[in-house]
């Protein structure tokens, strides 16, 4: 294909501000999907991600489009190929936006009209034009009757430096003004520049696991082409294979014989082992291939911590198996095999933040068929002994018990966009979470942003929950990781019978370690069902105990609630009994249910 009739480009906005639905109206409108087959929101494949109707991986999709003479937006008539890529909109998924904005030449910044520009925009916007993208701007859900685009456009028009009028205005939903922006990006967006004649190269920009195809690698070609059984060579390994498939996605896989300059699509090599394709790595030609390798990604740091196990101990290799292939497809995930006392054998896995965990945790369960537990997530420590000893610390367990000189944990610089009234809510719960504020100003009348240093360990559970509460749901965050600071931080042990339970151990701060203590300890004893003997439940700092429930000893008998002699009653009570049975996992001699293990993690 001709490079100078491709537009390739990416959206990005602030989560739920639009971004999947115009994409499946852009699909739409091209022609490439049909109005009677649109499902909603095609882009987002996986079931997890139309479940929770979020986007979490990246796509690629080509659409034909043809631009009509006399066009409002005078763009040059004629047929272009675009090439959307979709991203994910939420804090944690950051570094998949990142990698797809090196794939394309512009950047679609959506903002809902009826809420003007969020944190998680900014974030975007500022990693767009790091990449040096042209950047569009496009008022969305202008539908709405609390739309104010007067106001947004203008808001929008400051930040990326053009006039209001120069601000787009569309309606997902109806398809109002969506015609108009394809024009647009003809118009605005550059066509990808590169030297059809030198070696090939090709930036991949994703890459998953197929069952029955092996690795499908999504690339961007910059200079050359790859062609249908031509030999190939990953720049970082020097691994050589064979393209035993070329194609482009529009919006399922076509078969094409060679990309271009400047195309984005997938290859197919056969290969199995989901470590051969790596996201960032150079593709050329194993003959008379390139020297120079593209620019890479920055590899992400995991920022959570936390243990999976599998609940039945046999399905640890289908775990460390489904875990492989997902890092594949996920560069952002890393694991380590671990064990645990309580739980057997299993893996600490390191994620960007919760909501990464939620979902890795939920693939694993549904794409791989695994039952799993889950420890609660802890971030990194660095702990500096009395002695000069250095030691990190990615599980609370690890906490060492000798003379500890320091503790440092990792903090967060973030920024939180707000309507004004909400300032004191905000200064108040950041004030319980250890926060330092740096400084505040006002966007516009009535929105400040306000910029904090926070501990990660305060930030990465339940506070984004609390914000969006507290300031009902008006409230946006972004944050960035910001170095360490030390803290004065113990680690809270949890004990049943007097056995610690690794699992539930926790490292929190020294003034709230007695509250999280009697509150562990209480849901335990409300969670954790009576057994034939008395089991203490207790909390303790080191040696000292900090709170002590217990679960009375009871002789079970279920049947006993049934006088009647029903005998089809009694069945299915036993039945439900032995359900509850798998769910539950032996710690010493104490039958902790799964619920137990989920709910200290809901309280960290
Ligand atoms: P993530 O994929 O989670 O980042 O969200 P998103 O930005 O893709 O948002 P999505 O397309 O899922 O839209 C969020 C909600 O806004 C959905 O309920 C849409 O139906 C609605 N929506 C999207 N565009 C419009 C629009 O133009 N007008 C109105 N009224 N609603 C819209």
């Amino acid at each position: 294909t001709d490079p100078s009739i491709i537009r390739n480009f990416c959206i990005i906005a602030h989560i739920d501000h639009g971004k999947s639905t115009l994409a499946d109206r852009m699909l739409q409108l091209t022609g490439v999907v049909g109005e009677r087959e649109a499902k909603a929101q095609y882009l987002d494949r996986m079931d997890i991600e139309r479940e929770r109707g979020i986007t979490i991986k990246s796509q690629a999709v080509r659409m034909p489009w043809t631009v009509p003479a006399d066009n409002a937006a005078g763009a040059e008539p004629g047929t272009y190929i675009l090439n959307m890529i979709d991203t994910p909109g939420h804090v944690d998924f950051t570094y998949e936006v990142s990698r797809s904005l090196e794939a394309c030449e512009a950047a679609i910044l959506l903002v809902d009209a009826a809420q003007g520009i969020e944190a998680q925009t900014l974030a975007n916007l500022y990693l767009a034009m790091g990449a040096e993208l042209q950047i569009i701007p496009v008022l969305n859900k202008i539908d709405l009757p609390s739309a104010n685009v007067e106001k947004y456009a203008l808001e929008l028009a400051n930040l990326v430096g053009c006039e209001p009028e120069d601000v787009l205005l569309t309606s997902a939903k109806t398809g109002l003004g969506v015609e108009n922006l394809l024009n647009e990006i003809v118009r605005q967006v550059p066509a990808p520049v590169g030297d059809p004649n030198a070696p090939a190269r090709a930036l991949i920009f994703d890459s998953v696991y197929d069952t029955y195809r092996g690795v499908v690698t999504y690339v961007r070609v910059v200079d050359g082409s790859l062609k249908h059984r031509e030999r190939i060579r990953m720049m970082s390994t020097g691994a050589v294979h064979e393209m035993l498939e070329v194609g482009v996605i529009s919006p399922e896989p076509m078969k094409a014989g060679e990309l271009g300059v400047g195309e984005t699509g997938y290859l197919i090599t056969g290969v199995k082992d989901v470590r051969q394709s790596r996201v960032g790595d150079t593709v050329t030609l194993q003959h008379h291939g390139a020297d120079e390798p593209l620019g890479g990604y920055d590899h992400p740091n995991p920022m959570v911590y936390a243990g999976l196990y599998p609940i039945d101990g046999d399905q640890y290799p289908e775990l460390r198996d489904a875990l492989e292939r997902l890092q594949l497809n996920d560069a952002s995930l890393t694991y380590e095999p671990e064990t645990s006392g309580a739980l057997g054998f299993g893996f600490r896995c390191g994620f960007l933040g919760l909501l990464h965990m939620e979902i890795t945790r939920e693939r694993l369960e549904r794409e791989f068929n695994l039952d799993l537990i889950s420890t609660a997530p802890n971030v990194v420590y660095h702990v500096t002994m009395d002695d000069g000893t250095e030691i990190e610390v990615t599980n609370p367990s690890e906490y060492p018990d000798g003379k500890i000189a320091e503790v440092r944990e990792p903090v967060v610089k973030a920024t939180i966009l707000s309507p004004s009234d909400y300032i004191g809510t905000i200064m108040e719960l950041c004030q319980n979470k250890r926060g330092t504020l740096h400084g505040m100003d006002y966007l516009s009348e009535d929105r400040v942003e306000m910029r904090y240093t926070l501990p990660m360990g305060e930030i990465a559970f339940d506070f984004f929950d609390q914000l969006k509460s507290k300031t009902k749901g008006y409230a946006s965050l972004n944050y960035e990781f910001d170095g360490e600071q030390p803290g004065d931080l113990v680690k809270v042990d949890i004990l049943l019978q007097g056995e610690p339970v690794d699992a539930f151990s926790a490292i929190v701060h020294k003034d709230a370690a007695y509250a999280y203590g009697v509150m562990l300890a209480g849901k335990l004893r409300e969670l954790i069902p009576r057994q034939q003997f008395e089991v203490p439940i207790q909390a303790a700092i080191g040696a000292r105990v900090i709170a002590r429930e217990t679960i009375r000893a009871i002789r079970k008998d279920v049947l006993a609630k049934c006088y009647g002699g029903d005998i089809s009653r009694k069945r299915k009570l036993l039945e439900k009994q032995k359900e509850g049975k798998k769910r539950m996992k032996m710690v010493g001699r104490v039958e902790v249910p799964q619920e137990a293990f989920i709910a200290a993690l809901s309280t960290t």
